[in-house]
């Protein structure tokens, strides 16, 4: 066995599209667990729209820049090789912040043991950040009722599918918002979503009466883009949006300037971003809630395997141009 492995540094920060050079790949000795630490290798990355922002200069985030020169940033599935930690044991699966890297050497400080028998694509695209994120933002912040009507955007990525199949399965009129055909055949015919509309096609204004003739209750919104001012003059008084992701804007030199606010203070809406760092404590209550929707049958999902480190780079610009279809994941 070979007595290294690969890491991926970031060595730049973007300026648009994610490119190979803002990246060094490096060979690292295999370290060995001193007192109360263990080694984990790692088998399966879990990429994140968030990714793009953690690689930003911006400091006023909610979490920090990745330092230029360290490991990028990410969560990840993996297996303990070796361990001199009391709570941890060899051939226990733990997920973590990991990073892009094959081996991670650990205190136990922020990873968590996954006790279910599950694939690890399951784990990633359905119990950890995805299913938080959509639980957090549809139930906490939401607050839906039964009847009313919900639009997702991003509705066919990973937090947005099951944003849509939880409120169907509390009995709300669905409609997902997609980039592609594809994804609203899969919405509507797979997934059970009342309706779905490609924002890449014409007459979507038209389109978003058809499919919302009541007007739009909840807004749960991850992406921005133009199609953001016509959901929003079609909010029902008392609308709630719950802003999730931008995704539109992560690299765009311009954000778009949004909506006018003379509609909130007329329809009464509530607007609220919400980051799930803020909510990590609540991950039993979450998970809770999440479970027995799973249990029951009621969540599909999909999941997109890249292999190899080295796939990260391209993986994550397959996020701007839509290209994944499900979580994406990479396998070591
Ligand atoms: N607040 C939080 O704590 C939190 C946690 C997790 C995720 N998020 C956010 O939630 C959103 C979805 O994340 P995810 O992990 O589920 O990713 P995802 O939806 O699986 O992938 C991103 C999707 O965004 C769409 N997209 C890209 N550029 C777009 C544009 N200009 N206009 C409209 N859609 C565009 C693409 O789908 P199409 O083919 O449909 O265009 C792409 O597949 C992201 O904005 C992410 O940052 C927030």
């Amino acid at each position: 066995m070979s007595n290294t492995y690969k890491a991926i540094n970031l060595v730049a920060r973007p300026t648009g599209p994610i490119t190979n050079d803002l990246f060094e790949v490096v060979q690292k000795e295999i370290p060995t667990a001193g007192e109360g630490q263990f080694l984990v290798k790692q088998s399966h990355m879990s990429l994140d729209p968030a990714m793009i922002g953690w690689m930003s200069p911006d400091t006023e985030s909610y979490i920090p820049p990745v330092e230029l020169g360290s490991v990028m940033r990410s969560s990840g599935i993996g297996e303990v090789v070796e361990s001199n930690h009391s709570d941890f044991k060899v051939g226990d699966r733990v997920t973590g912040m990991m990073g892009w890297q094959e081996y991670f050497l650990t205190d136990g400080e922020g990873i968590n043991k996954v006790d279910a028998p599950l694939p690890a694509e399951t784990i990633l695209s359905v119990f950890a950040l995805p299913g938080l994120t959509a639980t957090q933002g549809l139930f906490n912040v939401g607050k839906p009722k039964a009847g009313e009507t919900i639009i997702v955007t991003g509705a066919a990525g990973s937090v947005g599918s099951l944003v849509g199949q939880l409120a169907k399965a509390e009995g709300l009129n669905v409609i997902g918002v997609a980039g592609s055909d594809e994804k609203v055949d899969w919405l509507v015919n797979e997934l059970g979503f009342d309706a779905a509309i490609n924002y890449k096609s014409d007459n979507l204004e038209q389109q978003l009466a058809e499919a919302a003739p009541n007007g739009i209750d909840l807004f749960f919104e991850n992406t921005g883009g133009p199609i953001q001012n016509l959901i929003f003059e079609r909010m029902n008084a008392h609308g709630r949006i719950i802003v999730c992701g931008m995704i539109a804007d992560y690299v765009s030199a311009e954000p778009s300037p949004g909506p006018n606010w003379i509609p909130i203070i007329k329809k009464r809406l509530s607007i609220q971003g919400f980051t799930m760092p803020d909510h990590f404590d609540k991950v039993p209550e979450l998970l809770g809630k999440l479970t027995p929707y799973v249990m029951q049958g009621k969540i599909k999902h999909r999941s997109h395997i890249l292999k190899g480190l080295e796939s990260s780079v391209a993986g994550l610009n397959m996020f701007l141009t839509g290209e994944n279809k499900g979580k994406l994941i990479v396998e070591l």
